[in-house]
């Protein structure tokens, strides 16, 4: 028996900590003790009810955890007890162009995440992470640092880009990771941000252009005036209500990443622009294990760290959490520790 915090109705008035049965252990299975867990907004959705008003539950959330192996099936040779590893948010994609049902394997929904003492799960929805992190920082690393890695490197090829530029939106998990990774590939990086507390914190990172989207709502001309021709790429988590300005700081032959939709504002996307700029727009879904691969790589050779906001000790913690991620009062990431 374990504890999980499941809900059972949506809101997160219902997130209980609560006994849980996992599967017992087959053959291709391995269980691990989760030390930590980290949220990302589309737990956040799932728990609302946002996400799929339709999904099946209880539902144990989070797509994020790492913790340690406790024990492994007749049929896993490549992992042990003692060994550190976070979850693979799509644990059936290896790699390459992922299959029909990709959606239907994903933890945190609609698949058991990783808001719990222990979990049962194949192989495959476990990998390695590197050594020079603690569980709390792997545990950002499965959803918002992999998309943010098939944004910038799978899709966006930006090691083949020299004195590439870059723009985020907002400093939340998925762009804290992509600031990383984008200066440690030499890109000059503009951020926008509704708090200037915040965009100072991006400039200790390495952020080089800042720019307040609320006291400049018209952020993309203050992008175009320190990038003269556009951007070579937007890494778009604004959804509709940023996708024009967007568009209109990219350069021509320039890309957006579509990866979110914090943005909710409904309007209609001037599509010409696109295309008189030939611009690629990429719509990203994490990604492949195989990248997460290359990400750990990447991150152990330059030794990366995760940007974590805050960390909550106790998965009891959980309704804490969420309600802090709801009033974005974070900085990159929202871990909650065991
Ligand atoms: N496609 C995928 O595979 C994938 C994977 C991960 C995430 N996502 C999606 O990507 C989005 C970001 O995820 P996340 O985990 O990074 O979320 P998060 O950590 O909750 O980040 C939210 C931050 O975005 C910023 N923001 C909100 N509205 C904005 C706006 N109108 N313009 C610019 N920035 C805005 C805010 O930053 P400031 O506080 O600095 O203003 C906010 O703190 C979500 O929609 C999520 O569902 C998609």
């Amino acid at each position: 028996m374990t504890q999980a915090v499941l809900f059972d109705q949506f809101g997160l008035e219902h997130l209980q900590w609560t006994a849980f049965e996992n599967p017992d252990l087959g053959d291709n299975d391995v269980r691990v003790a989760v030390k930590a867990v980290s949220l990302n907004y589309r737990d956040l959705l799932m728990v609302q009810g946002h996400y799929n008003p339709r999904l099946k539950m209880p539902l144990i959330p989070c797509s994020d955890g790492a913790g340690e192996v406790l024990a492994v099936g007749a049929a896993v040779t490549d992992l042990k007890p003692g060994d550190r590893v976070c979850s693979t948010m799509i644990p059936d994609w290896p790699g390459g162009t992922p299959g029909p049902h990709l959606l239907r394997t994903t933890l945190g929904g609609p698949v058991h995440g990783l808001l719990a003492q222990e979990r049962v799960l194949p192989r495959q929805a476990w990998i390695k992470f590197p050594a020079h992190l603690d569980y709390a920082e792997a545990a950002c690393l499965p959803v918002a640092g992999l998309t943010a890695w098939s944004a910038l490197v799978d899709e966006g090829r930006l090691p083949e880009k020299p004195n590439a530029k870059v723009v985020l939106l907002g400093t939340g998990g998925v762009s804290m990771a992509a600031l990383a990774i984008a200066k440690a590939m030499g890109a000059t990086v503009a951020i926008t941000s509704s708090s200037d507390e915040k965009l100072a914190k991006a400039a200790q990172l390495g952020a080089d252009h800042l720019i307040n989207y609320k006291t400049h709502p018209d952020w993309d001309k203050a992008v175009l005036s320190v990038f003269e021709h556009g951007a070579d790429m937007v890494v778009e988590v604004g959804g509709e209500g940023t996708f024009d300005r967007s568009v209109r700081t990219c350069k021509v032959g320039g890309m957006i990443a579509l990866i979110g939709v914090l943005d909710s504002q409904r309007k209609p996307i001037n599509l010409t622009t696109c295309i008189m700029k030939k611009l690629s727009l990429q719509g990203i879904l994490v990604g492949s294990r195989a990248a997460f691969a290359d990400y750990n790589a990447f991150l152990e050779k330059h030794q990366l760290r995760p940007t974590i906001s805050r960390c909550f000790e106790g998965f009891d913690q959980a309704p804490a959490a969420f309600a802090l991620m709801a009033r974005g009062g974070h900085f990159g990431k929202i871990v909650l520790t065991a």
